[in-house]
């Protein structure tokens, strides 16, 4: 629907026009409250209907038609990496290099809701760190600042935020001033948003008369904002040539890790998917397979039973790399497939979506009665030549906060990385008594010199 509100040719209003559209699509009760409203409601109102395509939201869930033909399928091969285990200086040394050539960009996805935690403020700004108390935002960008100081270079930062998180989000991290990022590494990008449908008659759930139901349109909805507001041209016009991408609920996430950044560059890949061995079956993650010899990311959703318990001759699961959400991009890679983002396949998920009723109440469901549309990230996963995928230690590099109690929830996560903490000081031979909370800062860390690490990196 892509009509703009002049009159037309034959004297019918734009407003007419967008009616007859709609009605064609059975949609046309999203004007019902038309008549009373102001000029400047009628305008967002009509604006939020001509950026959709209603026919689009209709039809059946895209992100499910995988043909999951068992004959194509194919455990990916894997590469392992630890913090560890970077001992192997020529990786190490390949990260920093490009780090300090000032060839690093980093994007965090922050645009999501955090219905599951319900929190007020967006998910960046809980507190997380067990000891310090610091925000998933500062645990992160510290972690840039920490590499930026260390290979004396600028890493730019890209935090990719959606309407429901960022004015927020911004007023939250100009009070803290981005936790010492140089302000020319600071960014900041809006997705766009898409409409819920009733999950029953599919017609479109309005918030109030003059505003539809919107919610952030996935976080694959960032990769044609990236391309949109001219910043993946920027950041490859100032010499970025990968994109270190994580999402914000993980605290954990090993980001600007040269060990990393040396895989990525050594195995000449332009996308570095990095995964955990999946623990059992049921496990909620998204997995990565192989179709036809290319790796992708299957949902749990759609992974059938039988495929997600298969066992290899040694008892392990045959398809066990979960997906963690942390990536590298390389820019040449995202701007070929640029004309593609658009066009990603919506998945549906059915939600609780407060809205209004056709007298105008709200109405606040118990039950999921709604379903929200999004665009997920590795859905261009197939669409990279060369594809690496690298095992993390989920100990060490994921512990995603989901949940307002037990699986992944802020006090179980808190206290992996309790854990991780005191291993990584066990492991050079300092002990902390039973009970005593550690955690590293990055701030005080290097990410190459051993001495340092020992003597400076416990707060
Ligand atoms: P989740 O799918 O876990 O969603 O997002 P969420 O919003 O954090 O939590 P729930 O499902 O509402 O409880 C994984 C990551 O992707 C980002 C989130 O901010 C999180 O870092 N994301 C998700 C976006 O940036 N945009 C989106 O539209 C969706």
């Amino acid at each position: 629907m892509t009509h703009t509100m002049n009159q037309t040719d034959f004297g019918q209003t734009a407003t007419d026009q967008l009616r007859n559209r709609l009605a064609a699509a059975g949609q046309e009760h999203t004007l019902q409250f038309w008549d009373q409203l102001e000029p400047g409601e009628r305008a967002q109102l009509t604006a939020q209907l001509e950026s959709i395509d209603v026919n689009r939201l209709n039809c059946q869930d895209e992100g499910s038609e995988l043909d999951l033909d068992e004959a194509t399928l194919t455990a990916p091969d894997q590469i392992k990496w630890s913090a560890d285990s970077s001992e192997d200086e020529s990786l190490v040394k390949l990260g920093e290099q490009m780090m300090s050539r000032g060839e690093l960009g980093v994007l965090i996805a922050a645009g999501g809701q955090g219905t599951r935690l319900g929190l007020s403020q967006p998910k960046g700004c809980l507190p997380i760190g067990p000891v310090t108390g610091a925000s998933l935002f500062q645990i992160l960008i510290e972690k840039v600042v920490a590499a930026s100081r260390e290979f004396d270079c600028e890493i730019p930062v890209v935090m990719l935020c959606s309407p429901a998180t960022h004015r927020e989000t911004i007023e939250y991290l100009d009070a803290e001033n981005w936790f010492g990022l140089p302000e020319s590494c600071r960014h900041t990008l809006c997705q766009k948003t898409l409409p819920a449908v009733d999950r029953k008659t599919g017609r479109l759930l309005m918030e109030s008369p003059s505003s539809l139901c919107l919610s952030p349109n996935g976080h694959g909805g960032h990769l044609s904002e990236l391309v949109d507001c001219g910043l993946l041209e920027k950041l490859t016009d100032a010499g970025v040539t990968t994109l270190f991408y994580c999402q914000v609920d993980n605290p954990m996430a090993p980001l600007c890790e040269p060990g990393v950044i040396g895989e990525h560059l050594r195995n000449e890949a332009e996308l570095t998917v990095l995964v955990t061995p999946r623990t059992s079956p049921e496990e909620k993650v998204g997995t990565v397979i192989c179709v036809d010899g290319v790796p992708q990311v299957i949902e749990y959703t759609i992974i059938p039973e039988e495929l997600a318990a298969r066992r290899d001759a040694e008892g392990r699961l045959e398809f066990r790399a979960a997906n963690t959400g942390i990536h590298l991009f390389d820019t040449a890679f995202l701007q070929r497939e640029a004309n593609h983002f658009s066009s990603l396949p919506l998945h549906q998920a059915n939600k609780k979506v407060p809205h209004i009723d056709e007298q105008g109440a709200t109405v606040i469901p118990d039950e999921p009665n709604a379903i929200k549309f999004e665009r997920f990230i590795f859905d261009v996963f197939p669409r990279s030549r060369k594809t690496l995928v690298l095992e993390i230690d989920p100990l060490t590099g994921f512990a995603p906060v989901k949940n307002a109690d037990g699986a992944n929830s802020p006090s179980e996560v808190q206290g992996q990385i309790l854990q991780a903490n005191r291993a990584w000081l066990a492991s050079r031979g300092l002990r902390v008594d039973e009970g005593v909370p550690v955690e590293t800062v990055p701030m005080l860390t290097s990410f190459t010199d051993p001495e340092i690490r020992l003597g400076r990196r416990v707060a």
